[in-house]
């Protein structure tokens, strides 16, 4: 699976550091540049390997270096970015809508003030190369009439001033990229997890109802951690901010490909559309970056209930964690 996307060693005359590496997003990222040979550093707040684990074996995850640190602790980010020596830095260090919802400052804390650390941190290290998750939610903090106001957008939207600042006043460029609903392994948490729980409860044999209806976008987890290593493939200039939605279809349209799939999977729909605009294409960024691969929705579908199942059948993952 891994080899869909074109990760490639030559790009990498140095390590690269992911913070926010435990995620989902951050353990495709590391499975990807593992097994293109390239050093990784990964930070996070606890050194817990149990998603990176789904995807990697046991001698790919032992060649990570794991860093355990606040990305809020304005000395703890700027000692990994000098200890790791990194060449770039992919930053996906966040607290998602429900807890930036249920502790509006610890959000502001993790998702602004880590974010301001990391750009502190590369400007103080001469690191050229950064790229940094924002979110379709950002668009919530924008007037563009009906996407969901979040404090997690509110944050999201204030990294990607942050970045333009940066870059205008301190010389240090990056990338930001949008995602809209990302699935896939290692998705198990935040409010737009619940389509890929629905995958993993047919694995599961067990019933569930996914609580959004309506469009939305089928972002392969494997596709978006490409991308963020594509931005940092090479040096970029500027701030610039891009959508990345991978497949944009219903959630009616997947579930009756999981379906064709396994035809007694027992998932129902239920509740309003998300507001977010999952619709915006992703030729610009592709334009900007080059190529970073592709998941066809039905492929990427079957290839999350292939690998729940081992993973279950394994006992790799507990399905009534989630179900
Ligand atoms: N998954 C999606 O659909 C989606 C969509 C849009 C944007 N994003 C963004 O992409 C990034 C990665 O998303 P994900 O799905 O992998 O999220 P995730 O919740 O699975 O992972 C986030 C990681 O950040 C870590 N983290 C939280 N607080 C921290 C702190 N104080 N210090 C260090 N690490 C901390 C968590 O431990 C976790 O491992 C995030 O910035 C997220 O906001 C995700």
């Amino acid at each position: 699976m891994l080899d869909v996307f074109p990760v490639s060693s030559k790009e990498f005359d140095g390590p690269v550091l992911v913070t926010g590496a435990g995620g989902c997003i951050g353990s495709w990222t590391l499975a990807l540049l593992t097994h293109a040979g390239v050093k990784v550093h990964a930070f996070d707040l606890q050194i817990d390997k149990r998603r990176p684990g789904l995807l990697m074996d046991d001698a790919a995850l032992n060649q990570v270096s794991w860093h355990a640190g606040d990305i809020a602790d304005t000395q703890a980010v700027r000692a990994v970015v000098e200890k790791s020596g990194a060449q770039a830095i992919i930053h996906l260090a966040a607290l998602q809508v429900p807890f930036c919802r249920a502790d509006p400052v610890a959000g502001a804390l993790v998702n602004v003030v880590g974010t301001v650390n990391v750009f502190e941190a590369a400007k103080a290290c001469g690191v050229q190369r950064l790229t940094y998750a924002s979110s379709v939610a950002a668009y919530g903090a924008l007037d563009n009439g009906g996407a969901m106001s979040t404090l997690y957008g509110a944050y999201k939207y204030c990294n990607e001033q942050t970045a333009k600042v940066y870059s205008e006043e301190n010389g240090l460029h990056s990338v930001g990229i949008r995602p809209g609903v990302v699935y896939g392994v290692g998705r198990d948490q935040g409010m737009t997890s619940k389509t890929t729980v629905a995958i993993l409860a047919a694995a599961a044999d067990k019933p569930y109802a996914i609580p959004f209806s309506g469009d939305v976008s089928w972002l392969f987890a494997g596709e978006v951690a490409s991308a963020f290593i594509r931005s940092v493939a090479t040096g970029r200039t500027g701030a610039p901010v891009f959508d990345l939605n991978g497949q944009y279809a219903s959630v009616e349209q997947g579930m009756s490909l999981l379906k064709g799939l396994v035809p007694q999977a027992q998932i129902t729909i239920t509740g309003d559309p998300l507001a977010f605009p999952m619709n915006h294409s992703d030729a610009p960024l592709r334009a900007y970056i080059g190529d970073y691969g592709q998941m066809p929705l039905q492929r990427g579908i079957q290839s999350t209930y292939d690998s729940f199942k081992r993973l279950i059948d394994a006992q790799k993952i507990d399905p009534h964690q989630w179900l």
